[in-house]
């Protein structure tokens, strides 16, 4: 287990925002907030990409919920106590992080923009805090990890064939590789369609159609980006698609291949498998949390897999209280889902958060900024998380557990 020193976040290049004084690429002024930065996403990559990037299930529903429900919880400062910005490092699992929030799993950002996934990785190395590679991921965990180094995660789905021969597979690539934790995705029992990615042409089979091409040739930023990464090709999975194997035949794979929810005696399974932290993501229900501590984990993320899936779900952040109560310290509880800045950060840290993490923030940040979104998006993060914290009077982020807290869609089992 690594107990290396965290490299704290001021000292930092990719964090000196605002705090530092200097501001050598106005990043700050021309995108001070996330919402600056979405804005921007919507004109700087191709249509169907922000499409991707943004669209939610059913008519957003989920999404608009988590930022709703994250809006209406109210932290209650106290004053007297605080006398400058909090330390917001964080340790999980023996590795002292710069901050309690990452990069959540994504597939496929490199439609975002091409070469997001070195980026992502490189910039959560550089800041010190976690990166997860998601198995639709853009390149291999081997790269992942050569590239985020001590901070590299690698989350799991489902692909059942062969008494689960390729997830095997990759948990051993993985655990060679060095990742620090294994994060497996529970809350994909069924595969679901996001409207706005279909009427943007974004389907499997892929069929890359004339207003795509159009579109592409409007953004030429993008395009250049994309001549010098190449289409992405899901570089994880691709070996298990065959050698040399086509995005098309890569998607048919996943379309075949990955599929349904984990059982329980299945992550039992891998809990053997994986000798490294475990960490169980997409959890709503107290009774999920309990099972998961029983088969092992070492930690959950309270999820609704950011408003992705079917979107009846509860915001994760109304499940979080009830949920962290159940664990009760026996594990790690983490939280995804709507967050959008260091407020956002600091409601999940009040509500029984350990760390947090963000997925269309950092997507929106590569799409308006391309290499230099995640970093931006890691600074404001930062910058924000200490100024909520030092707000509310909260010393260290465990504090912010103090504060007294309105949360009128806190959910009660
Ligand atoms: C484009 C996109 C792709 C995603 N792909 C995955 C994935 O491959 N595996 C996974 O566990 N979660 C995936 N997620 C969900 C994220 O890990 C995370 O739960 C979610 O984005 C958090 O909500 P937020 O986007 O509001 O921050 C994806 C999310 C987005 C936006």
């Amino acid at each position: 287990m690594d107990t290396s020193e965290a490299k704290p976040a001021a000292s930092n290049p990719a964090v000196a925002g605002n705090s530092g004084l200097e501001d050598r690429f106005g990043l700050h002024q021309r995108y001070p907030t996330i919402a600056y930065l979405r804005a921007a996403a919507r004109r700087r990559p191709p249509a169907f990409a922000f499409e991707y990037m943004d669209g939610g299930a059913g008519e957003d529903g989920g999404i608009s919920r988590n930022w709703a429900a994250l809006a209406a919880v109210e932290l209650v400062p106290r004053y007297g106590v605080m006398t400058e910005l909090p330390p917001i490092d964080t340790e999980l699992f023996g590795h002292r992080y710069a901050a309690p929030f990452g990069v959540a799993p994504m597939g496929g950002p490199a439609f975002v923009w091409p070469g997001a996934d070195e980026y992502l990785a490189r910039a959560s190395q550089a800041a010190n805090v976690p990166y997860v590679l998601g198995t639709p991921g853009g390149m291999t965990i081997e790269r992942a990890c050569e590239l985020a180094g001590d901070v590299c995660w690698f989350q799991l789905y489902r692909f059942p064939r062969d008494d689960h021969a390729v997830g095997k597979d990759m948990v051993r690539r993985a655990a060679a590789a060095g990742t620090r934790a294994l994060v497996i995705t529970l809350d994909t029992p069924v595969r679901t369609t996001r409207p706005r990615e279909v009427v943007a042409g974004i389907r499997s089979p892929f069929r890359p159609d004339l207003r795509m091409a159009i579109d592409v040739m409007l953004h030429p930023g993008w395009l250049v980006a994309m001549m010098r990464h190449g289409i992405p090709r899901f570089a994880m999975l691709r070996p298990y698609a065959g050698e040399n194997a086509s995005l098309e035949q890569v998607m048919r794979f996943v379309r075949q291949e990955m599929r349904g929810a984990f059982s329980w005696e299945e992550v039992a399974r891998y809990r053997d498998l994986w000798k490294g932290p475990l960490v169980l993501k997409g959890i709503l229900h107290p009774e999920d949390a309990e099972r998961a501590v029983e088969v092992g984990a070492d930690a959950i993320v309270v999820s609704n897999h950011g408003g992705r899936q079917v979107e009846a779900l509860p915001a994760a952040i109304d499940a979080l209280p009830a949920v962290a109560a159940r664990v009760g310290g026996r594990a790690t509880v983490m939280m995804d889902s709507g967050i959008r800045s260091g407020a956002d950060v600091a409601r999940a840290l009040a509500l029984g958060a350990q760390a947090t993490f963000a997925g269309k923030a950092f997507l929106w940040g590569l799409g308006a900024l391309g290499s230099r979104g995640p970093a931006h998006v890691i600074d404001i993060l930062v910058e924000e998380t200490r100024a909520a914290l030092g707000q509310i009077g909260a010393r260290r982020p465990a504090e912010a557990r103090n504060v007294v807290i309105r949360h009128p869609g806190a959910l009660r089992f």
